[in-house]
């Protein structure tokens, strides 16, 4: 099929190249001149596992190209993949004015019948909306279609191609007939639903996701009071398989560019229909505290902050990115550098500030030791595979340095960090010391 994809952002950039992978003519755009001059040379603006090699193999296989030429991408296509960035406006609600701006472009420009398919994540009724606007701008035939995306960051190109689920909501089966063909190569489910409801799942499914992250760190703050281990806890839970073991590993709670945004977008929503979500709202309250239990933790056991010399293992906001938004990582760093403590950082990916005025305020750490050897306190933030597997015996046998570590999400087994020598405090578990 002729593809084009609006947008190419985390979303529309791997929905792109994966199309073309599965044998797809894509064409990508975006405002960005410079992005797609970038891209079209095969650099990746982002870091993600994998994606790199599928891009530039499938832009010297021609099924791939990157233009800031709407008119010519949007004209003669069977599908247009909006993948715009929706963000959010103080107040929560959603900010679609990117998607009014693409979906104005394309029509304006289609010639022919052109299946509209609006990937971003967007409130309920926008697809409604987004057809009307069309209606107004062209006399040619197109259908709208909600085609929410699930994957994650960090195992993205995993991700579409082990897909639970792809939701398609549309009024129209011709339209619902092709973006299931589409993407048939894939494999995946689908699941066809109206459009209000497939624009419903995709907030509905993150909410719920994110509540089992707090649930579970909530049962750790009790786990510390009653000497309970949470990780064996959520392992015996999980065990249930009407419970499942996924997202159910306790620590500094959840951050990045989907789960916090949405879940403000959900409320909003529902305040907006005179709707009250109680539940999510504990949800992200108790999200909004984790990073206070660690550093309640640090207070606890140094009687000032103050010169204390930190390092931050860990800076994006789950590891295999190297996303920082909405990262615990800087909540924690702008707490402690309000508190006076010294900061070093270290992230096997994200080794500069790039402009942004918490990251400036600290030292970048060329690896991990290095961080630990000049740190009093350590706070591990994201359980990177090279800070999970750091041979913490050997380290301390080597330096044998006395080294405290606040572990904001479980890396090691509390044996391990004992035959070390470590002092080490976790997330719902005794204590080492
Ligand atoms: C999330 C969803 O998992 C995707 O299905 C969805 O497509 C995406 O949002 C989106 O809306 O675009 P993502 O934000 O990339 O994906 O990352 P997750 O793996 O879901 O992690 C989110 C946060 O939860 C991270 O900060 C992670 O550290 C935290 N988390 C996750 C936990 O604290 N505990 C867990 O057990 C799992």
């Amino acid at each position: 099929m002729q593809i084009t994809v609006v947008g190419t952002g985390y979303v529309g950039l791997v929905t792109g190249v994966t199309f073309a992978e599965i044998g797809h003519e894509v064409i990508c755009t975006d405002v960005d001149s410079a992005k797609i001059m970038k891209l079209s040379r095969g650099e990746v603006p982002f870091y993600e596992p994998g994606l790199q090699q599928l891009m530039v193999r499938n832009l010297q296989n021609g099924r791939l190209r990157f233009t800031t030429d709407t008119t010519d991408a949007y004209r003669f296509r069977d599908v247009i993949c909006i993948a715009v960035g929706t963000p959010s406006r103080p107040d929560g609600a959603v900010d679609v004015s990117y998607i009014e701006q693409a979906v104005l472009e394309v029509a304006k420009a289609i010639e022919q019948y052109t299946v509209i398919v609006v990937k971003s994540t967007v409130p309920v009724g926008t697809n409604e909306q987004v057809r009307a606007m069309v209606q107004q701008h062209t006399n040619c035939p197109f259908d709208i279609v909600s085609n929410p995306e699930f994957l994650r960051e960090g195992s993205a190109i995993h991700d579409i191609y082990h897909g639970d689920r792809i939701v398609i909501g549309a009024d129209s089966d011709r339209a619902a007939d092709i973006v299931t063909e589409l993407h048939k190569p894939f494999g995946t489910p689908v699941f066809r639903t109206d459009p209000r409801s497939a624009e419903l799942i995709k907030y509905a499914s993150n909410a719920f996701l994110a509540t089992k992250i707090s649930y579970i760190n909530e049962m750790a703050n009790l786990c510390e009071k009653l000497g309970a281990n949470v990780d064996a806890v959520a392992h015996g839970m999980g065990l249930d398989r009407r419970i499942g073991s996924p997202f159910l590993q306790a620590g500094l709670g959840y951050g990045g560019s989907c789960f916090p945004k949405d879940i403000r977008a959900l409320l909003h929503m529902a305040e907006s229909a005179q709707s009250e979500l109680q539940l999510l709202r504990a949800v992200s309250i108790v999200n909004e505290q984790r990073p206070y239990v660690v550093l309640d933790k640090l207070k606890q056991r140094f009687s000032s902050l103050r010169n204390l010399r930190v390092a931050i293992l860990g800076l994006s906001f789950k590891p295999n990115t190297d996303d920082i938004r909405e990262a615990v990582s800087l909540v924690m760093m702008k707490e402690l550098l309000k508190a006076g403590a010294s900061l070093i950082v270290y992230d096997p990916i994200v080794n500069q500030a790039k402009g942004n005025p918490v990251l400036e305020s600290a030292r970048f750490a060329g690896s991990m030791k290095e961080a630990l050897d000049w740190a009093e306190a350590s706070i591990i933030v994201t359980e990177w595979d090279e800070i999970r597997s750091f041979p913490l015996l050997q380290y301390n046998q080597e330096t044998l340095k006395e080294t405290i570590i606040f572990d904001g999400r479980n890396c090691y087994a509390l044996a391990e960090a004992e035959r070390a020598g470590v002092e080490y405090y976790s997330v719902g578990r005794p204590a080492v010391n």
